[in-house]
């Protein structure tokens, strides 16, 4: 029998993985720019963590949670998100106490049974972050403007975030009694199923993709209309914030996101190459969690990234794959200069240049061909006539240009060559 991965869940191969790399280690600098620290949670939490957080009617708590009653009889799921684990280690081991506010990152795998598609894993990766402890729209602003600048680095020209306000737990209630007055005739035509999970949630029916949904809620209320004053002017703060950090963004009240702890700002930077899956990231404000959760009032806000959404929208011109893998791989022309291959190969990475050499009293021939295996980006051969002159000869892989260099400028040579 030859095993598969599961349905929903993907191997990431050794020549892929320097993308993922790439993508985790700007993250990691950039956020710790900002002075976010890395915080790392369990693969499973109790069940019930997920279900006060997210939301009974929530799409992740109602149909994708990976649950299972372990051999003690406890009920734990395999983590949906990040954010609630977050917040529960932040309790646990109260990091609030020593600071006002706490600038927490992470990257974590996570865990939704939902049907596999582009862009949509039952097992995905997220990179996040969660500044707890801030009611300003300058940690909004903070977070949305880390989001961008991610992206920008790791090629997206021209991000556009598309932000909304949710207000608050009245502005929502008058908003879901609005909708349903506008759906009501449709709703009376659906199935009883589905009348239910939109009376269940009403917002969900304004991000639907459906586009007789999205027909019959044309000219509907929009949440604009039952903003709070201090909600109106939390959304406008932060809009000003973002204009004067140059941040690109479009009001957009079809953004609810899926997730019921969010208060005022919500947030997702969309690619239009994922097609239906078209969300690369999603965030928003949370001011009440905390409380939720056992903790005191505390406002908060943060953002989740999916890794593999970015690598998908990156994938048409992505620099990262013309990248070799290896820089150097050291030939030796004959016997007597395999000791001195091995030698220069450390050398190299002590400068910090990636490198390797034969392990197999491979010929000459088949060294370069094993470098060009490899996709090194210089063969670096050492025969007789180096070997005395202490010279290397440096063989540039993609077009064959070939110099000789003295060992000690081999770096340099290295580096003007690339
Ligand atoms: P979310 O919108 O559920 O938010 O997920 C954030 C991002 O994770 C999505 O925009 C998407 O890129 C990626 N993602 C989610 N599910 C999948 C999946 N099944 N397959 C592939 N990618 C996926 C949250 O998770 C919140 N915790 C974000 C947050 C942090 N809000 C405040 N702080």
């Amino acid at each position: 029998m030859q095993f598969q991965a599961p349905r929903g869940t993907h191997d990431v191969l050794p020549s892929e993985s320097h993308r993922w790399q790439y993508l985790e280690r700007t993250f990691a600098g950039l956020v710790e720019l900002y002075g976010y620290r890395e915080i790392r949670t369990p693969a499973f939490e109790d069940t019930e963590l997920f279900v006060r957080s997210s939301g009974e009617t929530s799409d992740i708590v109602s149909k994708q949670m990976y649950t299972f009653i372990d051999k003690g009889g406890r009920s734990v799921t395999l983590k949906p998100e990040g954010t609630a684990p977050s917040i529960r280690s932040y309790l646990e081991h109260h990091l609030g106490d020593a600071n006002q506010i706490n600038r927490l990152w992470y990257q974590t795998q996570i865990f939704r049974y939902e049907r596999p598609q582009k862009g949509r894993y039952r097992e995905a990766h997220q990179l996040g972050i969660e500044l707890i402890g801030s009611p300003s729209p300058l940690a909004d602003a903070e977070v949305i403007e880390l989001t961008v600048r991610f992206y920008q680095t790791i090629g997206f020209e021209k991000p556009t975030v598309l932000l909304n306000s949710l207000g608050r737990e009245q502005t929502r209630a008058q908003f879901r009694t609005a909708i349903l007055k506008h759906a009501a005739s449709w709703l009376k035509d659906q199935s009883e199923e589905d009348r239910a999970r939109a009376e269940r949630n009403p917002l969900r029916l304004l991000d639907s993709k459906s586009p007789e949904i999205q027909a019959m809620m044309q000219g509907s209320a929009q949440i604009s209309d039952f903003l709070e004053d201090d909600s109106r002017d939390h959304f406008r703060a932060l809009q000003n914030h973002l204009d004067g950090a140059g941040i690109s963004y479009r009001v957009a009240p079809e953004i609810v996101r899926g997730l019921d702890y969010y208060t005022d700002t919500v947030f997702e930077v969309q690619s239009e190459s994922l097609g239906a899956q078209s969300a690369l990231c999603g965030g928003g404000r949370y001011d009440n969690l905390i409380e939720q959760l056992g903790g005191p009032p505390t406002a908060s806000v943060g953002v989740a990234l999916g890794i593999e959404r970015a690598l998908i929208a990156l994938e048409a011109d992505d620099e990262q794959n013309q990248t070799p893998l290896l820089e150097a791989y050291v030939v030796a022309a004959f016997e007597g200069a395999r000791c001195d291959a091995l030698q220069l190969a450390r050398e190299l990475r002590s400068d910090g240049i990636s490198a390797q050499c034969d392990l197999d009293r491979l010929s000459l021939r088949a060294q370069v061909k094993q470098a060009d295996k490899l996709q090194a980006r210089f063969a670096l051969i050492i025969g007789e006539s180096e070997l005395a002159s202490r010279t290397v000869t440096v063989k540039r892989l993609a077009d064959g240009h070939q110099i000789s260099s003295s060992r000690e400028d081999l770096p340099a040579t290295l580096k003007a060559l690339s």
